[in-house]
């Protein structure tokens, strides 16, 4: 069995990125959730196996290609992943490029809900922030870079949750322009640390080799 190590700025470290979406159940056959592909997530994982890291990919429902030697975890709710995160919390870096849903039902049906019962009020409640405890729990030595969804006011938006989570880095996405964001090959991010921000357009494949580039001075 042979299998190619590659030597860079990530070798022997232990990468954690999670993406694609959530799904949080209404009932056993609806659920709220988000059009995220999981792509830019797969390509920072690949990038990061590029620069030599151990990399594990925990992520929700997606239709993408598995690398080789990249470990992949699938979940579904927000709940799993949160789970499945307070395992993986001691990575050396963690990457948080999954689309997590901000609310979930109050109340589970066990059965599904029929259409004459269904007018009543969905209420819902907040998740977990999963990144945020991350930040709550940082190791030492450790780099966590969070993503940001912005409509508006990228730059400052993006810079509060750095800071209110305790990230490193934080990537800022867009989907106001054309040909960007969730379901596209292609994107726009700026990358955000405490100093300095700078922006990438082009593929997501090579956009996520450009943000760890960036990170690790590779
Ligand atoms: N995130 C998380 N857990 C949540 C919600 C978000 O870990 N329950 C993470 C996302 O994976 C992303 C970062 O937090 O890395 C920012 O997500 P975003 O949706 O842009 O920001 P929120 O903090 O959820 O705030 P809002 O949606 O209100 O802008
Ligand atoms: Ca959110």
């Amino acid at each position: 069995l042979t299998r190619t190590v590659s030597e860079g700025p990530l070798s022997g470290k232990k990468v954690v990125v999670t993406a694609g979406p959530t799904r949080e159940f209404i009932d056993p056959i609806r659920f709220i959730s988000n059009p995220s592909s999981g792509k830019m997530g797969f390509a920072m994982a690949d990038a990061a196996q590029q620069l030599g890291g151990e990399v594990t990919v925990i992520h929700g429902p997606v239709q993408l290609p598995k690398t080789e030697g990249i470990n992949y975890i699938g979940i579904t709710s927000t709940a799993d992943l949160f789970e499945e995160m307070k395992h993986h919390a001691d990575a050396d870096v963690i990457i948080m490029a999954a689309a997590v849903s901000d609310f979930t039902p109050a109340d589970y049906h066990g059965q599904k809900v029929k259409k004459d019962e269904a007018k009543e009020t969905l209420h819902l409640q907040s998740t977990q922030d999963i990144l945020q405890w991350l930040g709550q729990h940082k190791q030492e030595a450790q780099t966590l870079i969070g993503f940001a969804m912005e409509t508006e006011d990228l730059v400052k938006n993006a810079r509060q949750k750095l800071k209110k989570k305790n990230l490193d880095w934080i990537i800022a996405n867009t989907i106001s322009a054309e040909n960007v964001g969730f379901e596209s090959d292609s994107n726009t991010v700026t990358v955000i640390n405490k100093q300095s921000t700078e922006s990438f357009a082009g593929s997501k494949k090579k956009i996520a080799q450009k943000i760890l580039a960036l990170i690790f001075k590779a």
